[in-house]
């Protein structure tokens, strides 16, 4: 039985990007053969922006969003430090991953949650597979300070994005891009939240360019929800508010160092309303056939509040740009199925069912 776990089958990111991870011969491997994640060309975005505009659709990562190709590597080195559990803050997917590979590696896990604000998927995920859950009356900042403080004592591994081990893992959706379109996109755009994800691709870029693999490095460009907003504003917002609850942070931990990414390349952060973040998931769902969950929309809001204010000098014509769309849209179900009110049914006839198809 152990013999299979060595084999090829279902291969994650630390199988195929082992030379550029952490990670050595005695490191027992935890993974459930994540990344290779489709980058999907955008025809209907593209001809609207006037650019080449792909999609990384890390919604199809093993537990529906991005974490999975960081936790693999903090939970494999956790296991290697041997860890005896798994602690994190979440706005949701950090803890639905957490606990598929705590689940995984045999260990417990505690996530801490901020109260009634969890898209339902995630929530699921977490009780499905195990996970100790905590809610607390206060916001993601408040809970990672918290696992911060508890984690301090060797207790509990923490496996939140402050964990090096997390981004290390997390630039391989960087190389991948590359390893796909032969050299690194003119733009890469993504929502922002603790901003570990914009430093994670940066340091990615960075690393394949020095050894030559692509030609130049892409302008990063983050995302942030208007009311949930500190790297924008340059400021702690107290009580962060959005629809996107993944993207609901107030003072991320990786602010300094995703900043710097953003000015050493050129880039820029921008905000998008609510309202333009439901417009733009709905149009992507509807119009390209990608269904992600509101903060993954972030980036093409984004996109369209820039070719609406002509921002040629962010976005030149016919650039290629990648937006990494984070996690899937059946993570947060409520928020497309409350626009839907179910018809009375009809009659079990075709006459009736033609009726109702063509009703207007
Ligand atoms: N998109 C989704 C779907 C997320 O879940 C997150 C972060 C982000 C974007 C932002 O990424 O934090 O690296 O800037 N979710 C974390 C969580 C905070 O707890 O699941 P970031």
């Amino acid at each position: 039985m152990q013999n299979e776990s060595k084999k090829s089958w279902g291969r994650g990111v630390i199988d195929r990007y082992r030379t550029y991870l952490p990670v050595s011969e005695a490191t027992p491997i935890v993974s459930l053969g994540e990344g290779s994640t489709p980058l999907v060309f955008a025809p209907r975005l593209s001809e609207r922006i006037d650019c080449r505009v792909l999609i990384k659709c890390e919604g199809l990562n093993p537990t529906g969003s991005f974490k999975d190709r960081g936790m693999t590597v903090a939970v494999s080195k956790a296991v290697e430090c041997g860890a005896q559990a798994l602690i994190c803050a979440s706005t949701g997917n950090t803890s639905a991953s957490a606990a598929a590979y705590a689940a995984r590696a045999g260990i417990p896990c505690a996530v801490v949650l901020p109260a009634g604000k969890i898209a339902s998927g995630k929530l699921v995920q977490a009780i499905a597979h195990g996970a100790r859950i905590v809610s607390i009356n206060g916001n993601f900042d408040d809970a990672l300070q918290i696992v911060r403080e508890l984690a301090k004592n060797g207790e509990f591994a923490i496996v939140n994005s402050i964990n090096p081990n997390r981004i290390a893992g997390q630039k391989t959706a960087a190389f991948e891009t590359i390893d796909e379109l032969g050299d690194a996109p003119n733009i890469h755009i993504l929502p922002l939240g603790n901003a570990g994800n914009l430093t994670a691709y940066a340091a990615g870029y960075s690393e394949y360019k020095k050894l030559g693999k692509s030609g130049g490095l892409p302008r990063m460009i983050g995302i942030q929800a208007e009311h949930a907003a500190p790297i924008f504003h340059r400021r702690v917002i107290e009580k962060p508010e959005t629809i996107a609850s993944a993207i609901r942070i107030g003072n991320p931990a990786s602010w300094e160092a995703a900043q710097r990414a953003i000015d050493d390349s050129g880039g820029t952060v921008e905000i998008v309303t609510d309202r333009e973040i439901l417009e733009a998931q709905s149009w992507l769902a509807q119009t390209e056939g990608i269904f992600v969950e509101p903060a993954s929309a972030a980036p093409i809001a984004g996109l369209f509040r820039f070719a609406r204010e002509k921002r040629r000098d962010l976005i030149p014509k016919d650039a290629t740009v990648v937006c990494t769309c984070t996690g899937h849209g059946l993570k947060d179900p409520e928020i497309v199925s409350a626009k839907f009110s179910e018809t009375a049914p009809v009659a079990p006839n075709i006459e009736a069912v033609r009726e109702a198809i063509t009703r207007s």
